[in-house]
């Protein structure tokens, strides 16, 4: 289907301890980066991979990605200070893409047929990104903690940052952008005024942030075969 996967990978992992980052903990005894890589190559949609990292790891990540035997191309770039920017740096690498999918490095529980599924909703709706419901009764409070009021649940979603856009309405939103602190690639394009599209994914999907997502993982890839 003509994807560039953008794979950002230039955290710090501080929220883990790994001041190496946390992209290489070991996970079923692999990198847990080689799980999102493999499942982002295998998927129908994808077929060239931008991995957005730390100066210091642009070799050890092109020489991980050599490893895996990957059926696309895979290039490393330098990543930014926010991950916004690191975003932004793939995708000034990807300047031939059409289409992208801004997947992050720790989110390694995807499967190939979710990438699919989200990018084939980025095909007809020109931006989606998969997420699923909110399970628990959410609260907005004020810095006191005091319960300021409760968001309908029915219309909360949470968003698990595997995003595919059309290239040039990501690039459009990009340009407009003036606050890189922003967690998602969907916030750059509803502030620029683009309508992004949810697809529904599974709650498998987790974020790798801090060691106990290593444990839940770990379980969920043994579960799968690993
Ligand atoms: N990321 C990035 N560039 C940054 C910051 C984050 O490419 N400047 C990437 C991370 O490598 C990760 C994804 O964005 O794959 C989501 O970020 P997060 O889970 O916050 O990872 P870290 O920033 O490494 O963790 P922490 O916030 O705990 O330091
Ligand atoms: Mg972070």
């Amino acid at each position: 289907m003509g994807f560039t996967a953008i794979v950002p990978a230039a955290g710090s992992g501080t929220r883990m301890g790994a001041p190496g980052g946390k992209l290489l903990l070991p996970l079923c005894g692999q990198p847990l980066l080689s799980f999102t890589l493999l499942s982002l190559a295998s998927s129908q949609s994808v077929d060239k991979i931008v991995i957005v990292t730390r100066e210091e790891d642009i070799l050890p990540l092109f020489d991980l990605a050599k490893s895996l035997e990957l059926d696309v191309p895979v290039t490393v770039v330098r990543g930014g200070a926010t991950r916004a920017e690191s975003v932004l740096s793939g995708l000034n690498e990807a300047t031939d893409a059409d289409w992208v999918l801004v997947h992050d490095g720790a989110r390694c529980l995807i499967t190939p047929e979710e990438i699919d599924r989200v990018a084939a909703a980025a095909k007809t709706r020109g931006a989606a990104a998969i997420g699923v419901r909110v399970k628990d009764t959410i609260k907005v409070c004020d810095s006191s903690g005091k319960i300021l009021n409760t968001p309908d649940r029915s219309t909360l979603w949470a968003v698990q940052t595997r995003q595919a856009f059309s290239s040039p309405l990501l690039r459009e939103a990009f340009s407009k952008l003036t606050d890189f602190n922003v967690t998602d690639d969907c916030a750059v394009c509803e502030r620029a005024g683009i309508p992004v599209y949810m697809v529904e994914g599974s709650y498998e999907n987790i974020k790798i942030t801090t060691p106990d997502d290593l444990l839940v993982a770990e379980g969920f890839l043994k579960q799968r075969g690993f």
